[in-house]
């Protein structure tokens, strides 16, 4: 019997029949999901791991009231987590390194401990053939780094973040491939130094979203920038220099990206729609391609976007093996050249564009399955960068955490996005892998454990913090056992008795 499951998203129109597999895909192409540290560790206070921007920002209430103190304690359960990995069947893992907990107060001694938990997880990982996709900052900066001189807003982090990079690389480069120094700096830098609604929560009025009382919008988001660049490319030198031909392996950075379309059809939308794209993502992926940030930001943010020496720039081009590409939604984007009288100007000013609904970019709404925008993104990387190596490391769907179990529509954003994704690898982008986020619900930035992006459920309620796969786990573990998935929303569970037991989800 066909046990032909569901419709999906409140009646399908057009029945677009786009079945394909994971056969569909090249070889080489690796699947896997993502987390990173202070998301899902926990055990934040133990083992001399000390607090980080991060911990200070929730504890001060904002994130729901939430904290990672706990989180899903993966700190503790990495070998049950490894576990679900294999039976979900991934080829990767992504998560990140707590700096503090390496090297707590951010420079100086290692931490045995720490130490140890990271070779465990990536042993653990290895052992199960998974392959450790490690990433070496995610908005954790030691708060130590960040009392002491203002972190990231100091040249001194480059020297830091070097050494830093230098202990993972010693320690863990002789199994440890695919290096991301640092997350989506493109977010990290608006959101904590120029709208202020993210660590270290600096920002100065007119701009900020809250009531930051430190802070310089109008440059201190292109200062931390601008530093967060210069310390990739030294540590990406350092890697070439004194570990690639022992250990063989590839440094990458990961930027937030979004599909954009000009609200209206004419001239000044359609001009603003490369502006937004050269202030998000040139931005940070021209110096370290070509060597330098886009000429309309050195035009528009005139002084307040800081100039590389010539060194420098010849340090930053080229410092990048791949791209992570971290993709979710799109938004519609508006002229605003008017702004560009105003006297006293921030990024989003600078920009002289509006982004339609960028309030809501971390709002605890479902995103509307609508995958052109991740195609945009990878062809337009293919032709502005020369089709270098991409690894998509963060899509999903967001919803509210939720027990059902039920997430259809996460079902649905994979299916299509996987599905984008077969098609720009067909017309010839250089995608080398996907990640969804998150392998299981966890502690977002600005939602706390109110949002869930996880293809695992954890029951907070419960003092195991037991985790419960979601349909879209059973959905992802089919697809990469080779199950044929089709595009117009149904899951055919006829094949796999295991499954039966779910269909008691669809009614
Ligand atoms: C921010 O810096 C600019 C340029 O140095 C200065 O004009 C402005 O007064 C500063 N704003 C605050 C709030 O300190
Ligand atoms: C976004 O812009 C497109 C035209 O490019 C338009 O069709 C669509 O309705 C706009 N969406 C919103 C939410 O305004
Ligand atoms: C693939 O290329 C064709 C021809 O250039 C283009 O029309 C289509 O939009 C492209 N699709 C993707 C997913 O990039």
């Amino acid at each position: 019997m066909l046990l032909s499951i569901f419709v999906l998203g409140g009646g399908v129109g057009v029945l677009s029949v786009h079945h394909y597999t994971r056969d569909d895909f090249p070889s080489h192409f690796i699947f896997g999901s993502a987390t990173s540290a202070y998301q899902v560790e926990g055990a934040a206070n133990q083992d001399g791991r000390t607090p980080t921007i991060w911990d200070t920002f929730a504890h001060a209430g904002h994130a729901h009231g939430h904290n990672g103190d706990v989180a899903c304690d993966e700190y503790h359960k990495y070998k049950d987590d490894v576990q679900l990995m294999v039976e979900t069947g991934l080829d990767a893992y992504r998560f990140s390194i707590s700096w503090s907990r390496l090297i707590p107060n951010g420079r100086g001694p290692v931490n045995p401990k720490g130490l140890q938990y990271y070779n465990n997880l990536i042993n653990e990982l290895i052992k199960n053939g998974i392959e450790p996709h490690v990433t070496l900052f995610n908005f954790d900066l030691p708060q130590a780094l960040e009392d002491e001189y203002g972190g990231w807003v100091s040249r001194r982090i480059i020297r830091d973040f070097r050494d830093y990079a230098d202990v993972c690389f010693r320690e863990f480069g002789d199994r440890v491939l695919y290096w991301t120094t640092v997350n989506e700096p493109n977010v990290f830098a608006l959101a904590g130094y120029d709208e202020g609604e993210g660590p270290p929560l600096r920002c100065s009025t007119p701009f900020g979203v809250l009531n930051c009382n430190t802070g310089n919008s109008t440059f201190e988001a292109y200062l931390a920038a601008h530093h967060i660049l210069l310390a990739h490319s030294s540590a990406a030198t350092l890697y070439r220099t004194k570990y690639k031909d022992k250990q063989h392996g590839f440094i990458g950075i990961a930027v937030y990206t979004f599909g954009i379309l000009p609200q209206t059809n004419t001239e000044k939308d359609i001009l603003a729609v490369q502006r937004v794209h050269e202030f998000y993502v040139g931005w940070i992926l021209d110096p370290l391609m070509y060597g330098d940030y886009p000429n309309i930001m050195k035009i528009n943010a005139g002084s307040r976007i800081p100039a590389f020496t010539s060194a420098e720039s010849k340090q930053l081009k080229g410092s990048l093996d791949f791209i992570g590409v971290i993709y979710y939604t799109n938004f519609n984007v508006t002229d605003n050249s008017d702004i560009l009288k105003r006297k006293i100007r921030d990024f989003d000013a600078d920009m002289a564009a509006q982004l339609a609904g960028k309030q809501d970019l971390f709002s605890e709404e479902e995103y509307t399955v609508d995958p052109w925008g991740l195609q945009q993104v990878l062809k337009k990387l293919k032709l502005l960068y020369g089709n270098p190596p991409i690894y998509i490391y963060e899509n999903g769907q967001r919803s509210q955490s939720n027990p059902s179990l039920h997430d259809v529509s996460r079902v649905k954003y994979l299916h299509e996005h996987i599905g984008s994704v077969l098609d720009a690898l067909r017309n010839g982008s250089n995608i080398r892998g996907y990640f969804a986020w998150s392998f299981m619900d966890l502690f977002e930035l600005l939602d706390g454990y109110e949002s869930g992006y996880g293809l695992y459920y954890v029951d907070r309620n419960d003092p195991d913090l037991k985790r419960y796969p979601k349909l879209s786990a059973h959905w992802y573990a089919r697809f990469l056992r080779g199950t044929t998935t089709s595009r117009i929303g149904t899951i055919q569970l006829d094949k796999d008795p295991s499954l039966l037991s779910l269909a008691h989800l669809f009614q």
